[in-house]
């Protein structure tokens, strides 16, 4: 009980490390709370500074859900502290409590938390994202679908009710927390994938 704990709040205390504040820190970057759509995630980073420190944003922020995953894993912990920590890491995305509790939209954590689960859950969800992105190149919109599908996919791989519901709360999360990117793609304003030219 007391490992499960523990395993919950460092998965939250991680999931609030924003990579993409820090990584903009780091290489002279404006803070992305302030630029672009005013997100501090790898697709405002890529606006922001480019492809490179997007990229480690993109890294450092699936890291986030990805280890303390396979911390629970390594752990032989049951599949309800598995799902408490998945959810704590994408909630510390979300809502860090070293940044005022302003963070991301979740897409890179919740990838993270995916391939720690069940590394082809997370591969599945990836294809999905890469898929949809290189057809309309619209970053939202990818995280959108293939989060929409991944609890069918969690489903598929892993038929287990805490991990399915853990999934079936990311989604819903994720969905609120891209309310403006909704918004923008159902009026056709919604940026497409375009990296910062110089
Ligand atoms: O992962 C975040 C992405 O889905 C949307 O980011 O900056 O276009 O709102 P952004």
């Amino acid at each position: 009980m007391l490992t499960s704990i523990l395993l919950i709040v460092a998965a939250y205390l991680l999931g609030s490390i924003s990579s993409a504040i820090i990584v903009c820190r780091l290489m002279g970057l404006p803070d992305p709370r302030t630029q672009g759509s005013n997100n501090p995630g790898a697709t405002n980073v890529l606006r922001i500074g480019g492809k490179r420190p997007a990229a480690i944003t993109l890294v450092g922020d699936s890291l986030k859900g990805l280890i303390p995953m396979l911390a629970g894993h390594l752990l032989g912990v049951d599949p309800l502290t598995l799902a408490g920590i998945g959810l704590a890491a994408f909630i510390g995305h979300l809502y860090p409590v070293f940044f005022r509790f302003q963070g991301g939209k979740g897409v890179a954590t919740a990838l993270g938390v995916q391939f720690g689960l069940y590394w082809p859950i997370g591969l599945c969800v990836a294809a999905i994202w890469l898929f949809v992105a290189k057809v309309l190149k619209i970053s939202s919109l990818s995280g959108l679908i293939s989060m929409a599908l991944a609890p069918v996919i969690v489903w598929l791989f892993w038929s287990d009710q805490a991990l399915i519901g853990m999934q079936l709360v990311i989604t819903g999360l994720l969905i609120w927390r891209h309310r403006s990117n909704i918004r923008n793609l159902i009026a056709g304003t919604e940026d497409r994938l375009t990296e910062k030219s110089d």
